[in-house]
């Protein structure tokens, strides 16, 4: 089978297609035929080595897919050859075929497409977790989310507004500010102005709760969005990791609390991942979540995805189809 491997840490020169055996499923596990594999940041991260990501190479990258079962080993009752199945959090998914643990796969239901469910496994869980589990967005709640045109922002802005929360987004502008807006954010702001924004919504007092997945070029603003006892949700790093951080700063910036949430934590067991993916394919099949798919490459161009991700030319999630 082809799949895309690291040959070690750097750029995307170090992508590279290569041969590997067709896998057999051991015990508890299944081999899935991927009908496509999604794309995202911690890829960036795992190819450049960045801690905690870095993996012994040479290794197969991509985290999430979605595919139909081809073969299942022993002691596997859960899941049959021909199910389709979608699964985040198994390394080596840029593959034709990837083994996947059995309870690690969520069945796909018929009313939701197969590529589809491999663009909101990850990004639709973390974008879930963030605003039932982190902060459980209440009606009124005012919520910034930070690129939000992004595959997790898009997700995110929508969730926020099911739960009837107000949304200001930032984007870069332009065709990503429309799509935010379109998908229900009520205010659509750039990273310089959007405190202003923040601060006639609020009436002075501030945001609820920040979901920053940007990073260093935004942390220092976000927590100035928010308002006395506020959450910072730092989630992610696209413009570079957060330097350390005086502790103190909270204190004088309102009593402010900080996380830093990663999704292993979020779906660790079955019973968490299912309720998640539960709700998001019921709302997908519901029309209240839409997945915008921005970008599919063949397997074999994941260097070109990575350059387009890191290079903020994106919208919504890109997937790999081998
Ligand atoms: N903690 C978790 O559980 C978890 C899970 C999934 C993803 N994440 C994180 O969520 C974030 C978003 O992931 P994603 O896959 O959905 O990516 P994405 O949002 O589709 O792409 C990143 C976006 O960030 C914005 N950005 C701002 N400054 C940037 C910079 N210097 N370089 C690159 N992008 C910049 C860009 O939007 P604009 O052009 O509009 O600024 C860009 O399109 C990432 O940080 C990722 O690591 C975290």
């Amino acid at each position: 089978m082809r799949v895309v491997t690291v040959t070690r840490p750097g750029g995307v020169e170090v992508l590279s297609m290569a041969h590997r055996p067709d896998p057999t499923p051991g015990p508890g596990e299944v081999v899935v035929d991927v009908s496509a594999a999604g794309v995202n940041f911690m890829d960036i991260y795992g190819r450049e080595g960045r801690p905690p990501y870095r993996r012994e190479t040479p290794f197969v990258l991509g985290a999430e897919g979605a595919g139909t079962v081809s073969a299942v080993g022993a002691g596997v009752t859960t899941v049959a050859p021909g199910d389709v199945v979608a699964w985040t959090g198994v390394p080596g998914s840029y593959a034709e075929r990837v083994v996947v643990p059995a309870e690690r796969t969520v069945p796909v239901p018929s009313t939701v497409d197969v590529r589809t469910a491999a663009a909101v496994l990850l990004q639709g869980c973390t974008a879930h977790y963030l605003a039932t589990s982190t902060w459980p967005v209440g009606p009124g709640d005012v919520a910034v989310v930070h690129a939000a045109a992004g595959g997790v922002g898009l997700l995110l802005t929508q969730i926020v507004r099911l739960r009837g929360g107000v949304v200001v987004a930032t984007t870069s502008g332009g065709a990503k500010a429309d799509l935010a807006r379109e998908a229900g954010a009520q205010h659509v702001a750039g990273y310089d102005d959007y405190l202003d924004v923040i601060r006639r919504v609020s009436d002075g007092a501030g945001a609820d709760v920040v979901f920053d997945g940007v990073g260093r070029a935004t942390f220092d603003d976000s927590l100035t969005a928010l308002r006395r006892r506020g959450l910072m949700v730092l989630y992610g790093a696209a413009s570079g990791p957060v330097p350390p951080f005086e502790l103190q700063r909270l204190q004088t910036s309102g009593s402010l609390f900080v996380t830093r949430p990663t999704l292993g934590d979020y779906i660790a067991t079955r019973a968490e991942l299912t309720g998640r993916t539960d709700e998001l394919f019921g709302w997908i099949a519901s029309g209240s979540l839409n997945v915008r798919v921005g970008g599919t490459y063949p397997l074999a161009e994941a260097a070109r995805a990575h350059e387009d991700l890191a290079g903020r030319r994106t919208v919504g999630k890109l997937l790999l189809v081998p």
